[in-house]
């Protein structure tokens, strides 16, 4: 299951995304935007991020004009590791060595089939453990210590 949601700058790849995804077997939960008008990428970033946390998802993405302010939104929930990608190896490198349980994209700056091509490099690459789960702890340590 893959929770997605976008403000009104990424609600037109949302949906591109989302018909790739339903077309190639993924369950979604689309958590909005539902059209074009002018909505706060903060409201988005905490509606897939509560789904993910809850178990719902077991990755989400986001999308906003340009990545940033849903990425950052998103980050400062608890338990949120959202990686802001641009490029394929970021996007595996965010899964493999970060665990990034959300991905954040641009809808004003990354195009669909880039973007799907992103989105593939996230969704099928695999936490890697080891060396990156220390890392990744005290980045959760971060969370209680500041
Ligand atoms: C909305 O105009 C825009 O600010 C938003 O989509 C995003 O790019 C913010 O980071």
């Amino acid at each position: 299951m893959i929770a997605i949601g976008s403000d009104h700058g990424g609600y037109e790849l949302k949906e591109q995304l989302l018909q790739f995804l339903e077309e190639n077997g993924y369950e979604t939960e689309d958590c909005g935007t539902f059209s074009g008008e002018s909505v706060d990428y903060p409201d988005i970033a905490e509606k897939v991020a509560k789904v993910v946390l809850a178990g719902d998802a077991e990755r989400g993405i986001l999308i906003c004009g340009t990545g940033i302010g849903i990425s950052i939104a998103a980050n400062k929930i608890n338990g949120i590791r959202a990686a802001h990608c641009t490029d394929p190896y970021s996007a595996r490198m965010a899964r493999e060595h970060n665990n990034a349980n959300i991905i954040a994209l641009g809808g004003r700056i990354t195009g669909t089939e880039l973007a799907i091509e992103i989105l593939c490099a996230y969704l099928d690459a695999e936490f890697q453990g080891g060396r990156h789960q220390r890392r990744v702890d005290k980045i959760t340590a971060l969370e209680t210590q500041n």
